[in-house]
């Protein structure tokens, strides 16, 4: 399983980067309106940030609700950063998103399917042509539904059925969530810098550190 990172933040972005774990980054109207920079202007700088990733998806505006809307803003970020190859249309899973979905995986534009939380939506974002599909198993999990389950299902019916959508696992607010939705076959998991941060500790390692330190002071003491 992959790592993106569900941030516009830039610095959030190129920690996870530097660290060498980042694969992609995806991005959300409340995430960009959070930072109180412009939409197009962050986009361009993370996809600088992160030359060696494959994916930098960017949402369309919720002001785009047809079809046509949502092409006509793709088309403008698409061009952003020279016409970037990573740059990935993230669009909601509605008619009109399915719609842009097809005529963008037909012009060979990468695109991601976002807000899924049943089968049936995950499986018409594939056959709409969606490069990524993602399932929010927290927000199922705040309405006392099995987000983690979900995820399993669409792995196993896009195995029984050969679709090559990737699944983003999105949404994820532990670690716990990173560890299931790996053994349930996600290819993909987007997570908040604070869960990458968490996902490299274990008391036991800062203890063994620790102890390395105080034997390798007392060795060289004496
Ligand atoms: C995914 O692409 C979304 O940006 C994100 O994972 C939503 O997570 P949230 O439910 O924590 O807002």
């Amino acid at each position: 399983m992959k790592f993106f990172i569900d941030t516009a933040n830039l610095e959030d972005i190129k920690k996870a980067y530097k660290i060498g774990v980042l694969s992609g980054v995806t991005t959300n109207p409340s995430l960009v309106a959070k930072e109180g920079v412009k939409f197009e202007d962050r986009i361009e700088e993370i996809l600088q940030a992160v030359p060696e990733v494959e994916s930098v998806s960017a949402e369309v505006t919720p002001d785009a609700v047809t079809a046509e809307e949502m092409i006509a803003q793709a088309e403008e970020l698409i061009k952003i950063n020279g016409g970037d190859k990573n740059i990935t249309i993230k669009v909601p899973m509605t008619v009109a998103g399915l719609e842009a979905t097809r005529y963008l995986a037909k012009k060979g534009v990468k695109t991601n399917v976002t807000l899924i939380f049943t089968v049936n939506q995950a499986l018409l974002a594939a056959r709409a042509g969606a490069t990524y599909v993602s399932p929010f198993l927290g927000r199922l999990d705040d309405i006392s539904e099995d987000g983690v389950q979900l995820v399993a299902k669409i792995a196993e019916l896009f195995r029984i059925h050969n679709l090559d959508a990737q699944i983003i696992a999105a949404s994820v607010r532990h670690p716990d969530h990173v560890t299931r939705v790996a053994m349930a076959g996600a290819h993909i998991a987007t997570v908040p810098y604070s869960v990458i941060d968490q996902l490299t500790k274990h008391p036991l390692t800062d203890q063994g550190i620790e102890k390395f330190a105080a034997d390798w002071e007392k060795a060289v003491k004496n």
